[in-house]
């Protein structure tokens, strides 16, 4: 049995989560779960969103499943998210991005992965209004964070068998910092012969990427770019609702599937589990429950590819305890 940090998040977290809790139990997976709230409705109670007794349990059990949390735009706390990322220095932030079978897109040939830095850049959060028509943010870029990443990159690449790594930066114009991200990223390329690298200006990459997907492999990007590109790269799979991730430290791992709260959809019963289900079957594959990942994963695409019981964002009409069952049937 192993303990697992959950949270469960707001918006559509707790109704995707109930759905991976489900799902799991009835695989067998061998699982403790220590249950932590974290939030806007934590803040009221407890004074942060983000209070230290959910960084210290994942410190504790070293692995976390989470569902989405709520960031108020232009006021309010900072990103539960990236204060999270912070301070379990969760550096690496992994999206792989490929094609299920029975969901139909433009594009039958995606299979990529996005390797994004999770812990600096415009996400430092270094703000200030100068007047009050000017306001001002602070983009920072370091060695250690750049080639820790880049190692991430390379490393993940050789291990997953992967051929390609590309650096994705705007070095044209931030000379400076995207130009010592590049440089760095370079730097580890070198001592990787038997991976090829090649590099490529963001806003061309998002060009190509809706062009032509499949020539892309493993792409290393700083924390704005990564979190753009990887929205644009979920819509290429599917949507939002079947891309998963995972946030990487050398201590802790956080899974969680790169949407948001969608409150539009809150308490509807309409949201998909997938991307939260996939996150789950990594943290399972991470922890070494190899079996009930298989099992979960097996049951999972079987529900995609038949294709009848599936939610509205991909088409059709299950609400999401239909589509739990119908995962949970073909266990
Ligand atoms: P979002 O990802 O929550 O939603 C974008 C669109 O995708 C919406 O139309 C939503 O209904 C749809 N969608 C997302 N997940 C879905 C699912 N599982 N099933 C079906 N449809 C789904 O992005 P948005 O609206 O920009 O952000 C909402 C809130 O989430 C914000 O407060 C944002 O800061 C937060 N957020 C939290 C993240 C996290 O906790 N890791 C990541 C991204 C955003």
């Amino acid at each position: 049995m192993q303990t697992v940090t959950l949270i469960p998040g707001d918006g559509i977290g707790p109704e995707i989560t109930n759905s991976v809790l489900e799902i799991l139990k009835e695989a067998g997976a061998q699982i403790e779960w220590d249950i932590q709230t974290a939030g806007a409705e934590v803040a009221e109670e407890e004074g942060s969103p983000l209070p230290d007794r959910v960084i210290e349990s994942i410190k504790k059990n070293k692995v976390a499943l989470k569902a989405p949390v709520t960031t108020p735009i232009g006021k309010g706390f900072r990103s539960v998210n990236v204060q999270l990322r912070k301070s379990l220095d969760l550096y690496a932030n992994l999206r792989p991005c490929k094609n299920i079978d029975g969901i139909k897109t433009r594009y039958d040939n995606v299979d990529l992965v996005i390797v994004r830095e999770n812990t600096e850049d415009l996400y430092a959060g270094i703000e200030r209004q100068i007047d009050e028509d000017t306001a001002e943010s602070i983009k920072i870029i370091t060695r250690k964070a750049s080639i820790r990443i880049a190692e991430f990159a390379f490393d993940y690449a050789i291990k997953n068998k992967r051929k390609r790594v590309t650096a994705v930066s705007k070095a044209n114009i931030c000379k400076l910092t995207d130009g010592l991200f590049l440089n760095c990223v370079r730097e580890v390329a070198q001592k990787c012969s038997n991976i090829e690298y090649n590099e490529i200006l963001v806003d061309n990459l998002c060009m190509q990427l809706v062009q032509n997907p499949s020539k892309f492999d493993v792409l290393v990007l700083p924390n704005l770019y990564g979190d753009i590109v990887s929205d644009l790269c979920a819509g290429l799979i599917g949507g939002l609702g079947v891309a998963q991730g995972a946030n990487i430290g050398l201590n802790a791992a956080v899974f969680e599937p790169v949407h948001g709260s969608a409150p539009d959809i809150k308490g509807q019963n309409k949201a998909n589990p997938t991307a939260l289900i996939l996150s789950a079957i990594e943290m399972l594959k991470y922890i070494n429950q190899n079996d009930a990942a298989q099992r979960i994963e097996k049951a999972l695409y079987k529900t995609l590819k038949d294709g009848y019981i599936v939610t509205e964002d991909l088409g059709g009409s299950a609400t999401t305890e239909e589509f739990t069952n119908a995962v949970i049937g073909n266990l």
